[in-house]
């Protein structure tokens, strides 16, 4: 099945071709063209993404990108390898496209966009939730055989989430942050720190700096809510304790700047690991899948592959570091989980932007 595929909840303006077959625990996936512009530079200089600015870009970005796209398509018709393939419009079988959550702003862009290939096309379009699009990332990686049910922790710039996953399109929130986003405090602590925007990546070289060198961390912060008898989490008075220590400290090197990278890093994701552990005790799944862009960071992927050890049964399911920030392949691979439940397409109803779209359950 081929998807064409569309994300433009944020700052990634995304399109990919995808060849999609076989059973949906274990699909085979083929990328026949994939493509990204990520607006990052532009947005680098506010500290953040600026709705209206994000709009301006996707709109710009996503001919050019579909372009290339169908170019790729065509042109890979494997030039020296195996002769694969050489799709035009009429091989696309569904046209996906984000429909939240995210910014409404970017959001619609890719929406319209969507909209108008599929009238001039006459294609079915699938809207997709760009979590699910997150969690079903890890049937990228080869040989998955996708046990279900699985606890999915969820860890980007907007979300903060366990998810009870009971089967495909079948999802329980068990908890989530009551405040800021595990990434949205990277990005804050980042910029507290002086360090560039998306900030996840450089806390963590920063973090990884201070690691290598073996030396206990003077610095501690607090672990919100790692304490209380729920699923949920919170960031903000994390990222202000780091805030008043910064204060405390004044003027600072930068192997200070690494332990304060490090003290922080090593607090937000021990409250992960501390709420997954709880999660994974109380819940009967085969599987755990940790998605979204924090998903991407080293000490985190190190550290739940500890604690993945002491769950003999469960297996660990983290996406490769290609699709753990946004990308339009997560996206048509969520779709196919769709087209194999029969959810969500065929009744070509304008498609809305859902800016606080909810993971919830498909009702059979
Ligand atoms: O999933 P994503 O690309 O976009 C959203 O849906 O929000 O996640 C982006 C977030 C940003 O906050 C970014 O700083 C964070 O993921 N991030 C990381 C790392 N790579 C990206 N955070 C910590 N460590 C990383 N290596
Ligand atoms: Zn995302």
């Amino acid at each position: 099945m081929k998807i064409l595929a569309i994300e433009t909840s944020c700052d990634e303006t995304a399109i990919a071709l995808l060849d999609i077959n076989g059973p949906v625990e274990s699909p085979d996936i083929k990328i026949v063209a994939n493509t990204l512009l990520s607006q990052i530079a532009l947005h680098e200089k506010y500290g953040g993404v600026y709705p209206n600015l994000a709009k301006r870009e996707h709109i710009k970005n996503l001919p050019i990108l579909l372009d290339k796209v169908l170019l790729e398509a065509r042109l890979n018709d494997g030039v020296g390898q195996a002769r694969t393939y050489n799709l035009t419009p009429n091989d696309i079988d569904y046209i996906a496209v984000t429909e939240g959550p995210g910014l409404e702003p970017a959001l619609w862009t890719g929406i319209t966009f969507a909209e108008e290939l599929a009238r001039k096309w006459s294609k079915p379009i699938i809207p997709v939730n760009h979590m699910e699009g997150h969690i079903w990332s890890i049937l990228y990686e080869a040989h998955t055989n996708l046990q279900l049910p699985a606890v999915a922790l969820l860890v980007s710039g907007g979300h903060t989430e366990l998810v009870h996953i009971k089967d495909f399109g079948k999802y329980e929130i068990l908890g989530r942050t009551r405040d800021d986003a595990v990434g949205e405090a990277f990005d804050k602590v980042a910029r507290m720190l002086g360090l560039p925007y998306p900030g996840g990546p450089q806390i963590s070289t920063l973090a990884e700096i201070c690691r290598s060198k073996n030396q206990e961390s003077i610095i501690k912060f607090p672990r919100p809510m790692i304490h209380s008898d729920n699923l949920n989490f919170s960031y903000s008075g994390l990222k202000t304790a780091v805030l008043y220590k910064l204060k405390e400290l004044g003027e600072i090197d930068s192997d200070t700047k690494a332990e304060v990278a490090r003290a922080f890093e090593d607090a937000a994701i021990d409250v992960l690991l501390s709420k997954t552990r709880t999660a994974l005790k109380t819940h009967e799944v085969q599987t755990l899948i940790i998605a979204g862009g924090v998903s991407g960071n080293k000490h985190l992927r190190n550290e739940f592959e500890n604690l993945i050890k002491d769950f003999p049964s469960i297996e660990l399911k983290i996406p490769s570091p290609l699709l753990t920030t946004d990308n339009a392949i997560m996206i048509g691979i969520a779709a196919y989980v769709m087209t194999t439940q029969g959810r969500g397409i065929g009744d070509n109803k304008p498609i809305q932007a859902r800016g606080n779209l909810e993971l919830s359950s498909w009702a059979t």
